[in-house]
């Protein structure tokens, strides 16, 4: 189900006084990765970096004293969950997690307009995890608060395209140019849908691997082609392996198949091992949102290429990043 989407450059205009209303971002929601530009990315991996050097040198600071984030997941979660928690307590603020919707007003039916004005009572922001496409541009039409998609369906994951984004900068110190190859479940796989569209602001070649069944869907192949950037699909990494600059590995993701006999045909495509990226560039990346499930052996992980979990740690930088600002804080 896809939901009408929101005016995604509004700004609030029930917030309180007192923080710094002409700070960019201040208020507004992070829903897509279309509402970014160039200057915008800039400023946010600015604010990334001071936040890094930070936590570096105090741990903890004040800046989001008093203030509360909602943690509201539909959907299970490891990382987006816990780095925004990390985020907010790093920034001296307190959250309110809600992890398992089954045990909140969710089980016995509200609607998802109604959590959101309950839980926007009691916070100042709220990240939304949720498995249907535009649930989060629909909490931001109820809501007043600013919200921020951690996923929607397999719509978008903003925060983790910038967290991408961020890491490929830190890892590779430029974005023009490279070789990107997206590789695994580009049908349902969120996270590529931002990356790609994110990408478009850069001058970059993109090339799709997957099996034929989990092809990167048309609307996103045309939008990348709309803004002139190459983009070529493959079914076999062999073919792009040894020009890639950053590979992005994916999960298949076996929740989101309607028939478990298709799951069971595409499973193990494709699995990074030592051996096989000795066809790869000594400079290259490979990076991937994760959880993984087997397509990233254990024995890469000690390879200098493998930055997965650098990965990680960039995107703590970026999520206090964005609370700051979406809280008028810098
Ligand atoms: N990358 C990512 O979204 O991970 P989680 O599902 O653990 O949040």
């Amino acid at each position: 189900m896809t939901i009408q989407t929101a005016n995604l450059n509004q700004v609030n205009p029930y917030l309180p006084f007192g923080d710094r209303q002409d700070a960019p971002f201040y208020g507004k929601d992070i829903l897509s990765v279309k509402q970014f530009n160039h200057a915008d990315l800039n400023y946010i991996f600015g604010v990334a970096h001071e936040m890094q050097e930070m936590v570096r040198r105090v741990g903890t600071f004040d800046m989001l004293k008093g203030k509360i984030l909602t943690n509201l997941f539909y959907e299970p979660s490891t990382r987006t969950s816990s780095s925004f928690t990390a985020a907010m307590e790093r920034l001296g603020g307190s959250v309110i997690p809600i992890n398992e919707v089954r045990y909140s007003s969710v089980a016995k039916g509200e609607s998802l307009p109604d959590t959101i004005r309950s839980l926007e009572c009691y916070s100042d922001v709220i990240v939304l995890r949720h498995p249907e496409t535009g649930s989060a541009a629909l909490a931001a039409q109820y809501g007043r608060k600013p919200i921020i998609n951690a996923g929607d369906g397999t719509g978008e994951h903003p925060t983790q395209a910038l967290l991408d984004l961020f890491t490929i900068l830190e890892e590779m110190g430029r974005v023009n140019g490279l070789t990107i190859t997206m590789l695994g479940d580009l049908k349902y796989g969120r996270t590529v849908h931002s990356l790609a569209r994110l990408l478009t602001l850069y001058n970059v070649k993109l090339n799709y691997v997957s099996p034929e069944l989990l092809r990167m869907p048309a609307d996103v192949i045309k939008e990348i082609g709309d803004k002139l950037i190459p983009q070529a699909e493959y079914t076999s990494l062999d073919e792009v392996l040894a020009q890639t600059d950053v590979l992005y590995v994916t999960r298949v993701q076996k929740e989101r198949f309607e028939n478990p006999e298709d799951y069971e045909k595409v499973r193990g495509s494709y699995v990074i091992t030592p051996e096989l990226m000795t066809k790869a560039k000594s400079d290259m990346i490979v990076m991937h949102p994760l959880p993984r499930v087997g397509e990233i052996s254990m024995d890469f992980d000690d390879d200098p290429r493998a930055a997965y979990f650098r990965q990680m740690e960039y995107g703590l930088y970026v999520r206090m990043a964005l609370l700051a600002l979406v809280l008028g804080k810098t």
